[in-house]
């Protein structure tokens, strides 16, 4: 299995262009079902998890023509409704062709995915909001069986703001019989860029971006053409790039206002922050200070940023308490940065971070996406070799991560695994 070898210390310059957004290219690609014809959806990010996605596509019969960031998805014929396990199994977002497919075919049969590494991550108040919408759910064999001659609307009270939850909702929403309210949604921006995607399909959604969505009913849809907004997590952690090896990163073709709660930290670190319309200027300086962060829901702190800031923070001057509000089991990167030298302590949801002058190279992996660009980014700062292991995970959901890294004048590397 290939590594990423880093030999930490350089301090990160330059500009980098931010590619578009994972978690919104997967609810496109799947919305793009929805309707007959060719969609063409721009911007789309060169990583795993939409190659998995694509793959799915095509087995419910929709055909891919993609060039560079241009996917075409023709699903003039989508012939199946059934997404495999073994798909399924290694992208819990398989989950959000249910409402795609019900919309469509009015039927859907989706593998159950497994619990995975950041939680146990139930799907429950998806199945319930469809069962209220009066589709018949059904759990049989490790497959979510749901079938709807009609969905009806209603109004659905979501008991957590569930972010592929609110997209499965909406897009199951689109044609059914009657107006469907969504309250308690879910506020990121990839909820709005997927409502605006719909939008330009035929359909009728207000309200995106706030916590109720009202879904009015259309009869058709029709194929369209969306471009998908610039990745705030990737643009994120590029900003904790710079924070941590005090350099200056010049982070283009991404949206400001999606990265306020981030930004707003590093300031209070002592990093230097400079918005521009589509630019963020961040400079880092040795020794930042030590910041608290609770995750939350949109506008709130990421949980996808958590485990970047926790690498920060294990420099800093003092003490900082990280709380996990969102997964009951992301701290997975704990136990690799104390082997870098790091002082973290995990007291329940929060981890207490005592900064330490140095980390050291080490050979470390990671269990999931976020955790292991936390490890990436340690290696930039630590003194000496860092051997990063599993890169699969960070290829789910970063673009050229250490092409971007070295055209910063990073010393990282990644070597290709022996074929077994
Ligand atoms: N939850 C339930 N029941 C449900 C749905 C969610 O209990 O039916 C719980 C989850 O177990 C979790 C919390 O609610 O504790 C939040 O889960 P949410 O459903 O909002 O997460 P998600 O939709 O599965 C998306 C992103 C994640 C991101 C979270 C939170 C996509 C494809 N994935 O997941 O992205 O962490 O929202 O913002 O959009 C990543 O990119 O690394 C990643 C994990």
């Amino acid at each position: 299995m290939d590594e990423i070898v880093i030999n930490g210390g350089e301090i990160l310059n330059g500009r980098i262009l931010i590619s578009g957004a994972k978690n919104a290219a997967l609810p496109a690609l799947a919305a793009a079902i929805m309707a007959p014809g060719v969609t063409a959806l721009t911007n789309i990010p060169d990583v795993k998890d939409v190659r998995v996605m694509s793959e799915l596509l095509t087995q419910l019969g929709a055909e891919i023509d993609r060039v560079t960031d241009t996917f075409r998805v023709n699903a003039s014929d989508i012939t199946s409704f059934e997404a495999p396990y073994n798909l399924v199994r290694t992208m819990r977002a398989s989950v959000l062709l249910l409402g795609p497919l019900l919309s469509r075919l009015g039927k859907a049969r989706v593998s159950l995915p497994g619990g995975c590494a950041i939680g146990n991550r139930p799907i429950d108040i998806h199945l319930k909001a469809f069962s209220k919408m009066g589709a018949e759910v059904e759990l049989r064999h490790g497959m979510i069986d749901i079938r709807a001659d009609k969905l009806t609307g209603g109004i659905l009270v979501l008991d957590f703001p569930t972010v592929t939850g609110t997209e499965n909702i909406m897009m199951a929403a689109v044609k059914a019989d009657d107006v469907t309210e969504i309250h308690n949604a879910a506020m990121e921006p990839e909820i709005v860029n997927l409502a605006d995607m719909l939008n330009s399909m035929g359909a009728e959604i207000e309200g995106a971006g706030t916590d109720r969505i009202v879904v009015h009913p259309v009869k058709s849809l029709n194929a369209c053409e969306h471009r998908i907004i610039p990745d705030r997590i990737e643009a994120g952690t590029f900003a904790a790039a710079a924070a941590i090896t005090a350099g200056c990163i010049q982070i283009c073709n991404v949206i400001p206002g999606h990265l306020t709660s981030l930004l707003s930290k590093l300031d209070q670190a002592g990093v230097s922050i400079a918005v521009e319309k589509d630019r963020i200027l961040v400079q880092g300086v040795p020794g930042p200070k030590a910041v608290d962060i609770q995750t939350a829901v949109y506008p709130g702190y990421p949980t996808d940023l958590q485990a970047q800031f926790m690498a920060l923070m294990c420099l800093a001057d003092g003490e900082s308490v990280i709380t996990e509000t969102i997964f009951e089991n992301r701290f997975m990167h704990v136990a690799e940065l104390i082997r870098m030298g790091a002082d973290i302590t995990i007291r329940g949801r929060a981890a207490i971070v005592r900064g330490v002058d140095n980390l050291l190279g080490s050979e470390v992996m990671a269990t999931d996406l976020r955790a292991s660009a936390s490890l990436v980014l340690a290696g930039l700062a630590a003194q000496g070799r860092t051997r990063v292991l599993r890169v699969y995970h960070l290829d789910r959901g970063y673009e050229n991560l250490v092409g971007k890294m070295q055209s910063m004048g990073a010393d990282i590397q990644r070597i290709p695994g022996r074929k077994p």
